[in-house]
Formats: structure tokens, sequence, C-alpha cells
């Protein structure tokens, strides 16, 4: 089979076909949407998503990049159907992205699954991990927010279309070391199937902001959920869940830094003691490690794509 495919740029009916694939068989969290946001954050020059295919144009694997300015770029949604593993259809994937990933003074980051890990390190120069993992956090039995009101810190939550999205980005800046990733935040926050809060202090600034997401099997995914302390996560977290009726009922996910008692704290609040823990990713990179606000981090953005 392995000399029978070509890789080309996927198209979205490639994409969806990727997202009914890797959650049947890898229970990814994921949405048909995704495509549509990641071309609005990164544009059409700035991120490639490429497509393994057979001769009757099923999709064999994926893989797709991105390009933050000035010099990150980040891979992911690396995946092949898991009958044709094992041929070499991986690697030729990760040889084609390389071509817009192996750039001059560019450094490329991964959240690796925990079992690749090594493999990236000793077959991809991915040698650098950060100091956190990246756990994934499941609530299965329903949320109860209650649990964290008395932790609800005296901020005012509001709907991103009440706040400057400069305001929300500059905060995001301040996070993630620097880098202008307002488009990204635009994007994701404004995902059609998101509910995005803010927190601001009593001055009017931004000191917070979260989103959730619907993904596969009518998973609710945490992410981003940045905030300045415990209190103003609790809040977003609280007033997120508590816009609708049905969102907290449902399998609830975090990807989140291990290094976050807080969420932690909260999360176990939540669910009555029954947070689950579903494994881990690891942030790897070739360069150095980037200067992010880790604190602040309750939930990264999206594991795929963004480079925490
Ligand atoms: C990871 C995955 C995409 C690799 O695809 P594949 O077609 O099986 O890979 P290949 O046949 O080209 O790989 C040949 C070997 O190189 C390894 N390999 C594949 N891609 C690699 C990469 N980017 N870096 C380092 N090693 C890699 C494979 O694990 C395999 O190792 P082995 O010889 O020790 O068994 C596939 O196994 C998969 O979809 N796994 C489930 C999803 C997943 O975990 N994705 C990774 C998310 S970070």
């Amino acid at each position: 089979m392995s000399s029978n495919f070509t890789i080309e740029e996927a198209t979205f009916d490639d994409w969806k076909r990727v997202v009914d694939l890797c959650t049947e068989t890898d229970r990814w969290s994921v949405n048909y949407d995704d495509f549509h946001v990641w071309k609005k954050a990164f544009g059409e020059d700035k991120a490639r998503f490429l497509a393994a295919k057979a001769s009757d144009g099923d999709v064999l694997g994926f893989v797709c990049t991105a390009k933050f300015d000035p010099n990150i770029n980040t891979v992911g949604m690396y995946y092949v159907q898991p009958k044709y593993r094992g041929e070499g259809i991986g690697m030729q994937l990760c040889e084609r992205i390389a071509q817009y990933t192996r750039v001059e003074g560019q450094n490329t980051y991964v959240n690796g699954i925990s079992y690749m890990s090594e493999k990236y390190v000793s077959r991809k120069g991915l040698q650098n991990c950060a100091n956190w993992k990246l756990s994934l956090l499941n609530i299965n039995g329903g949320a109860d927010t209650s649990k964290i009101a008395h932790l609800v810190g005296n901020v005012k939550v509001v709907n991103i279309s009440d706040v400057d999205v400069a305001k929300i980005a500059a905060y995001d800046q301040s996070v993630a070391a620097n880098i202008d990733r307002s488009k990204f935040v635009e994007a994701w926050l404004n995902h059609p199937a998101a509910w995005s809060k803010v927190a601001l202090d009593g001055n009017g600034s931004v000191v917070g902001y979260g989103a959730a997401r619907l993904v596969t099997l009518d998973r609710l995914l945490f992410g981003p959920l940045y905030a300045n302390d415990k209190a103003t996560a609790a809040a977003l977290i609280k007033a997120i869940l508590d816009h609708d009726t049905n969102l907290s009922a449902r399998h609830i996910q975090f990807f989140s830094p291990s290094t976050n008692d807080d969420l932690l704290d909260l999360l176990e609040l939540l669910s009555g003691g029954k947070c689950d823990d579903g494994g881990y990713l690891v942030s790897q990179f070739r360069g150095q490690q980037l200067p992010i606000d880790i604190k602040k981090v309750f939930a990264i953005t999206e594991p795929a794509l963004g480079f925490f």
C-alpha cells in the first residue's frame, strides 16, 4: 500500500474524514469547524494541511503546520489510519511538512503524545521539553458549578462582544511570551461551537479570558482558559458552564499544564472528587523554551497548532 498514495493539500472534506477517523480510533477531541478557524487564525499563507490519499480518494493520514511570527512554527494533527500504520506513510507526511518547517532560524513546537515523545527527540531533533506536561483532565459525570461559587473572585465576567478584541489580544500577548497572536485569539474565541467570556477587574482591564467548545463525541473542551489567579479562573469556568443549562452535564475536558494545581482543585470541586486523568502530551521543541507565563494558563487554546 505505501507506494500507492499521494500527499496533497487537504480539502475540507479530507479534514472531515480525519475528524471522523481520529475520533473513532483515538478519541481525539476535534470539530469539523476547526479547519475554518485555523484558516482564519493563520490566513492562507501561514498554515498548511496535508493529506495522504489512496487512489480511491480515501484519506490514509494527515498532518498540518502553522507559522507564528516572528520565528515559530507548530506541527500537529499527525495521524495515520490504524490499518496503514508502520508502512512509512507517517514519515513521508513528516518529510513533506518539513519543507515548510525546516527554515533557518525557525523553531518547531509540537505537543507530542507521550508514547511518541522519545522518537521526536531521537529522530526529529525536538530535544527540548517544557518543564511541565499537558495533562488531559476529564469530568465525566457532570459539573456542579455551585461548588466553586465561594471561590469566584471579585471580577466582572462579560461576553467577548462587550470587549475590544485588541484588549484581549494584548492580555494574551502578556501570557504568550510577548508573541502577537491576535488573529489566532480572535478566531478561536469566535469558534462557531464555542462559548467565550472575558474577565475584567474594577478598572475594566482584562485579567483573564476563556472559552469552551463542543468537540466530537458530544464533549465540551475548555480552551483557552488564561487567568491572573484561581479566583478569576473560577469565575470564567462558572460563567461559561452556567451560560447554558446543558453545558455542565456534558463530558468536560481540559488540556492543562501539570504544574497548575489550582485548576486541579477547581475540577475536584466541580466533579465531586471524580476528575479523571486522561494521559498527557509533551510540549517539545528544537530551540529555546518560550517564556510563557505558565502560571496563568489553566487550559491551552488547542493542542494541534497552538505552541502551548
Ligand atoms: C504516529 C503515526 C502518525 C505514525 O504514522 P505511521 O505511518 O505509523 O509511521 P511510519 O510507518 O512512517 O513510522 C515508522 C517508524 O517511525 C516512527 N515515526 C513515525 N513518525 C515519526 C516522527 N514524526 N518522528 C519520529 N518517529 C516517527 C514510527 O513510530 C515508527 O517507529 P518504529 O519503527 O519504532 O515502530 C501513527 O502511528 C498514528 O496515527 N498514531 C496514532 C495517533 C498519534 O499518536 N499521533 C501522534 C500525535 S503526536
